[in-house]
């Protein structure tokens, strides 16, 4: 069968990481996180004291960039997990200090320009389910499947609010809501890759659907493009 390169883009907390996961094992494809990978080279940046306070040693960086390696491995569930220099850091990148100054990071040129390299070079055979900002814009701007996944930003923070107390911190909606909206801000105002939907991208509202609908709704995409399925007419939801 045909085997091509899907984009899932769009605003964080929208579900785009959990509908690609679940195409990836529906359909064998590999899934790769591109944000996990801008996590990963924060994280190394705070580990090696780049930043003091809320500002980062742009330089320091810069000259450490080719040190910095970022993998995957499977992990028993068969869920891919992030490395950094070959020690699994997936618990460590998700932690709020890296997730408090990953926009800064993100937004360097040279940062970008070696990180869409890599994810170009991940994805040259496809076979991938690639999620994150730019991936139908600037890393793969040929793929036959984008999606572009939003919600209203009261939806994604009401979302985001239950996983952070699911894992026992203490915060209010609105400082939630406010991080929500500072990341959209910063995500799509940014020069280089910014956040934007591609001419060509589906769009997907997740607002009012369950997770199975968003789900099945990608599913039916990769089955029209792939030819494996007769379904009906592409629509954005
Ligand atoms: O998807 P996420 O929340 O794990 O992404 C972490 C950060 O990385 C977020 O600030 C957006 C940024 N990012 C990016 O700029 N480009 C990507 N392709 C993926 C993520």
């Amino acid at each position: 069968m045909k085997r091509i390169i899907i984009a899932i883009d769009g605003h964080s907390s929208a579900g785009k990481s959990t509908m690609a996961k679940d195409l990836a094992r529906q359909t064998g494809y590999t899934y790769i996180d591109t944000g996990a990978m801008y996590r990963a080279v924060t994280l190394y940046a705070i580990r090696h004291g780049f930043f003091s306070e809320d500002r980062l040693d742009e330089e320091k960086l810069r000259v450490a960039l080719p040190d910095i390696r970022i993998s995957f491995q499977g992990n028993e569930a068969g869920e891919s997990e992030t490395c950094l220099n070959g020690v699994n850091v997936e618990k460590e990148i998700r932690a709020m200090d890296v997730a408090n100054r990953v926009s800064l990071v993100a937004a360097l040129p040279f940062v970008r320009q070696a990180l869409v390299g890599k994810q170009q070079e991940m994805g040259k055979d496809k076979g991938v389910v690639m999620d994150g900002r730019d991936i139908g814009t600037v890393v793969f701007p040929d793929a036959e499947l984008k999606v572009f996944v939003t919600a209203s930003p009261e939806i994604r923070a009401f979302r985001r609010l239950n996983e952070l107390r699911n894992k026992g911190e203490k915060v209010s909606f609105h400082d939630v809501l406010d991080n929500v909206k500072h990341r959209d801000l910063m995500d799509s105002t940014r020069k280089e890759g910014p956040l934007r939907r591609a001419g060509d991208a589906l769009c997907l509202d997740t607002s009012r659907l369950t997770e199975a609908e968003g789900k099945a709704w990608l599913l039916e995409q990769y089955h029209r493009i792939t030819g494996s399925l007769p379904v009906s007419e592409p629509e954005s939801l």
